[in-house]
């Protein structure tokens, strides 16, 4: 294994590590643009320059590897000239609109300026204007003006996604980023592009202008909609949020992990927050004669009564619930109350493709399948059989994922049914009683990935309108019912 001194620090590396890595082992951080950890290295911003002892000239640290015995300095007075040379090349032709660019915060320019940039600015007597607003695919937006092409859009698009829509195309001082061939971007993993632009160049219809990142709190969590649980933060107001915007989730951004790396699709990124949308706020009974929002305790009253049957209730339940919810289901339905008819399903299968995505859109069949045995697909078409054959005299369903299976609803109107959910859909109006309970932003718990890896997230919301927890409807069903629940089992769970 090579071994190099890096200002000073002595380290030992992999066979092929660049120095801008072996810098990051050792604590020391190397200005770069161009540099993306998930990319391959380019070598074209020069902001990585240092200083390597015996060689005449300074070498860019992303593409340098590291030769046994190499001594770097990242610090000399002949690194630092190079920087404020490579930040003032830049800044010549930059619009410096950081007051209202979605990236300001968190941009790299505003970055290494302040940490490695000159104030003396020398002034170019005609600074070259570009288009502000290209649109390079139906939601991003290239500001060619705060480009500083870097390549790592280009290469993005080539490394990972292979799908090629982006170039440099010109030369010299007219070079720029285009679309292919005037093909706009358009593949599930674009959203990545504003992440990995490293300025604000690249800017998302989503986001454009609603926050300043600064106001935002981001919450660690897990995707819940493919069955790989991407790794992601959920961008939600802060405390000293400025304003009274009712928007809940701001933005969905990739966390590193090993199972995503650095990225995430765009159902991820840009449909999650549709899980927040048309929230039911309060139980509702549905009667021939009308509906009516009503307690909680009415509501449950209105059916803890067949409980008392329970060969004559059938519980079909969500891919979509956490281990601790399962857990629960199990042991107070199944083992306490007796009630052995109880299925699973979810969303529709869908496309999956060999980057992220997976065709199972559910985030937790195999943490379902861990709990319940490897036959639950199985038993729920069992089930679903007996509820053909107006076998029930009550069902529960829970999950609002359960709508897009057709089976669901086959004997529902002839059966008294309850479905506990968030929000509103198209099928609600189905059934007899309506319990809204917490979505997946407000609770907290585990699923278990396509690959049996177990991962826990905590909430990234407070419960809208003091919905209670799923855990808590399922404690005051059993009371109701007249089976006592101790409180550990429901904490334990
Ligand atoms: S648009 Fe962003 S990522 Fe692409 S080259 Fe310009 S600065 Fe780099
Ligand atoms: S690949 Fe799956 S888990 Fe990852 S972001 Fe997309 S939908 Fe979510
Ligand atoms: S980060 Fe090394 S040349 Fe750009």
């Amino acid at each position: 294994m090579p071994f190099l001194i890096i200002d000073g620090k002595e380290i030992e590396v992999k066979k092929g590590t660049t120095i801008l890595e072996a810098a990051k082992l050792a604590g020391i951080e190397i200005p770069h643009f161009c540099y993306h950890p998930g990319l391959k290295p380019a070598g074209t911003c020069r902001m990585c320059l240092v200083e390597i002892s015996g060689n005449p000239k300074l070498q860019t640290a992303c593409t340098t590897e590291v030769q046994d015995g190499m001594v770097v300095n990242t610090n000399s007075p002949a690194v630092k000239k190079a920087r404020e040379e490579v930040l003032s090349f830049l800044l010549y032709d930059h619009p410096l609109d950081c007051p209202i660019c979605d990236k300001a915060g968190e941009c790299l320019l505003q970055k290494n300026y302040n940490e490695h940039g000159s104030t003396e600015i020398p002034v170019k007597e005609e600074m070259i204007r570009r288009e502000k607003k290209v649109f390079i695919s139906e939601r991003l937006i290239l500001d060619r003006e705060r480009c500083v092409l870097c390549t790592r859009c280009v290469r993005f698009l080539e490394e990972i996604t292979g799908t090629r829509e982006l170039l440099v195309s010109k030369r010299g001082d007219n070079s720029e980023i285009d679309i292919f061939q005037g093909i706009p971007v358009n593949n599930l993993y674009s959203g990545n592009l504003v992440d990995i632009c490293p300025v604000g160049a690249i800017t998302d219809l989503d986001f454009r202008f609603k926050a300043r990142v600064w106001f935002l709190k981001e919450i660690p969590s897990v995707c819940p909609l493919c069955g790989r649980g991407c790794n992601i933060f959920i961008d939600v107001k802060g405390e000293f949020f400025p304003s009274l915007s009712k928007e809940r989730i701001f933005r969905i951004r990739p966390r590193y992990s090993e199972i995503n790396k650095y990225w995430i699709c765009d159902i991820g990124r840009y449909k999650l927050a549709e899980l927040d949308k048309n929230r039911i706020a309060n139980p509702i009974l549905l009667e021939p004669n009308g509906v009516r929002e009503v307690s909680f305790e009415e509501a449950l009253m209105s059916f803890s009564h067949y409980f008392k049957e329970p060969d004559k209730v059938a519980i079909l339940s969500s891919y979509h619930l956490t281990n601790e919810e399962n857990q629960l289901i199990k042991m107070i339905f199944y083992d306490k109350m007796g009630i052995k008819n109880i299925g699973y399903t979810g969303f529709r299968d869908g496309k999956g493709d060999n980057i992220l995505l997976v065709s199972d859109r559910n985030p937790n069949r195999k943490g379902v399948k861990k709990l319940w045995g490897d036959d639950i697909e199985k038993r729920t078409q069992e089930v679903f059989q007996l509820m053909r054959r107006g076998n029930f005299n009550f069902l529960l369903l829970i999950g609002d994922e359960i709508l897009e299976d057709e089976n669901v609803f086959l004997s529902v109107r002839e059966t008294f049914t309850v479905w506990i959910l968030s929000r509103y859909n198209e099928l609600y109006h189905n059934v007899r009683v309506i319990l809204p309970m917490r979505n997946f932003f407000e609770k907290e718990g585990t699923f278990t990935n396509i690959d049996g890896i177990d991962q826990s997230f905590s909430s990234a919301l407070p419960p809208f309108k003091n919905v209670p927890s799923l855990k808590d409807i399922i404690s005051q069903i059993s009371s109701l019912s007249g089976i006592k629940i101790e409180k550990e089992l429901c904490e334990r769970s």
